[in-house]
């Protein structure tokens, strides 16, 4: 394309004003906007500073709040279908990844025939990196970012691990209560950090928040704001073990709650890191032709100090609290800003609305929709209905959730804590969180219908009282569940044990799909 202009400008070179045009066409088709997608990882509704007074994130509210805060913006119950909507662009239910969160011995990925995004943008020009967390899929090389469509990766392929050694157990890691605290078990028994393929062994020590955002400004100082970039910044902040360094504690000597306090902390570090991204964005040049975009993959673990008040429920749940989570959109190149949108926004949006910015046409196969114009002309709304998730059980009743319009249909058990569970400010007991886990016999088998316009906590089941409503979204359930792709969720394989990986959590021991 600039190949093109650049000949017609040739053709019109004598003319003062075309030259100017053509100056002005070519600079703005040479050069899309760099896309800067941030993702937290379990940062819940009430864990940001525009929600609650009590969290110190200066950085993230000026962005917000010189942005578009994105006040209905949904995500998958969990990690990694969260992710695999980011990367695909589709339902995870039309992936196989709808059930939960890939194990560390788990030999399975995102499957191949899915073009990721990074992947699908380089057609439009673009350098992609991956900076954080990964945890879709590592057991095979082709599962990894370098080979999905990634120029540079830094990180972790599993989902969670310690912030400043880096390793992490082959099991999944368990909480046990010891006091007040809730702990890691078997969580040393391999290391989990690369940087390109190439194990980063000379990290420990450092925490992650603080490894992530440096090997990011190093990053920028050495690439050319001229040509677009797509920046994936998936921190490991603020997942569990809960871990800071002391010295985000002492924002927090209001908080009594041992968990809570540490949380706190790693999500002001985590605010720390993103103020001194968009620092170096603005250094090298990047800024003014950027789009920054602030997610979470889930909401917040109330075990692990997280929070999600008023909001009902938790992450791992159908409930608003596992689903909705903190966002926003900053970026020069917006039309309007400073107000809080309330229109739909899903995780499947941000393909599609980031292969709009790069400049490519819309592909309606997919899930997702662009935002992108809604975005930048504060114009219509764009989306009207999205499934929360179908689970893939294999037996009926049948668990699954979707939204359309203004209200929520949930059928089967939501799952646990099911509760409105305030933040521990004075001092939490998890009893109060166990006072939460309201399954009972038949739970299963409910439906229920809520008007988050009306009711966004999730107080007032409409079942009876809108039964033709019911029949409908149940229908158009039953629609959705007829494309669903059966989940693939393997046994674990012990060969990935990194104990026959010299140590080191390892690709080559499965076949990918
Ligand atoms: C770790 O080693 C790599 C490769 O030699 C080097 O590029 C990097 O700067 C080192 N990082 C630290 C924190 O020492
Ligand atoms: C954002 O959403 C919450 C929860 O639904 C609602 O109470 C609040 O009024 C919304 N904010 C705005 C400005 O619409
Ligand atoms: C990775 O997957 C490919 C495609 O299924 C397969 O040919 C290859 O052998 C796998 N690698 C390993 C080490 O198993």
């Amino acid at each position: 394309m600039p190949v093109r202009i650049v000949k017609n400008c040739m053709l019109f070179v004598l003319s003062l004003s075309w030259k100017f045009w053509c100056v002005v066409q070519a600079h703005r088709l040479s050069s899309p906007p760099h896309i800067v997608f941030i993702v937290a990882d379990d940062l819940g509704w009430n864990d940001v500073s525009w929600h609650n007074p009590d969290i110190v994130t200066p950085n993230l509210e000026r962005l917000a709040r010189d942005g578009i805060i994105l006040n209905q913006s949904y995500v998958q119950p969990v990690c990694t279908p969260s992710r695999t909507a980011f990367m695909t662009g589709y339902f995870p239910f039309h992936v196989g990844r709808q059930n939960h969160v890939l194990h560390p011995l788990e030999p399975t990925g995102v499957p191949l025939k899915f073009t990721l995004l990074p992947e699908k943008l380089r057609d439009y020009g673009y350098s992609s990196h991956a900076i954080g967390k990964w945890h879709l899929g590592y057991c095979n090389w082709s599962y990894t970012p370098t080979y999905r469509g990634f120029d540079s990766f830094f990180g972790f392929y599993s989902g969670s691990e310690d912030y400043f050694t880096h390793t992490r157990g082959q099991k999944d890691f368990l909480y046990f209560k010891e006091g007040t605290e809730w702990q890691w078990l078997n969580s040393n028994t391999g290391l989990d950090f690369r940087q390109g393929t190439s194990p980063a062994t000379n990290y420990s020590g450092k925490y992650s928040t603080h490894v992530f955002a440096r090997i990011m400004t190093n990053l920028l100082s050495t690439l050319d704001p001229s040509v677009p970039h797509f920046f994936y910044l998936p921190f490991q902040a603020v997942h569990g073990p809960l871990q800071v360094p002391k010295k985000y504690m002492r924002f927090y000597e209001n908080i009594k709650d041992k968990s809570r306090k540490i949380f706190s902390g790693m999500v002001t570090a985590l605010d720390e890191a993103v103020g001194k991204i968009v620092a170096s964005l603005k250094k090298y040049g990047f800024y003014r032709n950027s789009v920054i975009v602030f997610v979470t993959d889930n909401g917040g673990q109330v075990q692990s100090g997280g929070n999600n008040w008023p909001l009902r429920g938790n992450k791992g749940t159908l409930w608003e609290g596992g689903t909705r989570g903190p966002s926003f959109v900053h970026s020069r190149l917006l039309e309007e800003t400073g107000y809080i949108s309330n229109k739909l926004v899903h995780a499947v949006d941000w393909y599609p609305t980031f292969v709009d910015i790069a400049g490519g046409l819309p592909d309606n196969t997919m899930d997702g929709v662009s935002q992108w114009t809604t975005l930048r002309t504060n114009g219509p709304e764009v989306r009207n209905e999205f499934v929360y998730n179908i689970f893939d059980t294999g037996r009926k009743p049948p668990k699954d959730a979707i939204r359309v319009g203004n209200f929520k249909l949930i059928r089967g058990f939501p799952g646990d804590p099911s509760g409105w569970i305030p933040p521990p400010s004075v001092h939490f007991t998890h009893a109060s969180a166990q006072q939460c886990y309201v399954r009972r016999k038949g739970y299963e088998e409910e439906i229920r219908l809520f008007n988050i316009q009306d009711d966004p906590t999730e107080r007032y089941n409409l079942v009876h009282v809108l039964p033709d409503r019911v029949q409908k979204m149940i229908h158009r359930l039953e629609e959705h569940r007829a494309t669903m792709v059966p989940a693939d969720d393997p046994p674990d394989n012990d060969h990935g044990n990194p104990k026959f990986w010299n140590g080191i959590f390892s690709p080559g021991w499965c076949e990918a799909h």
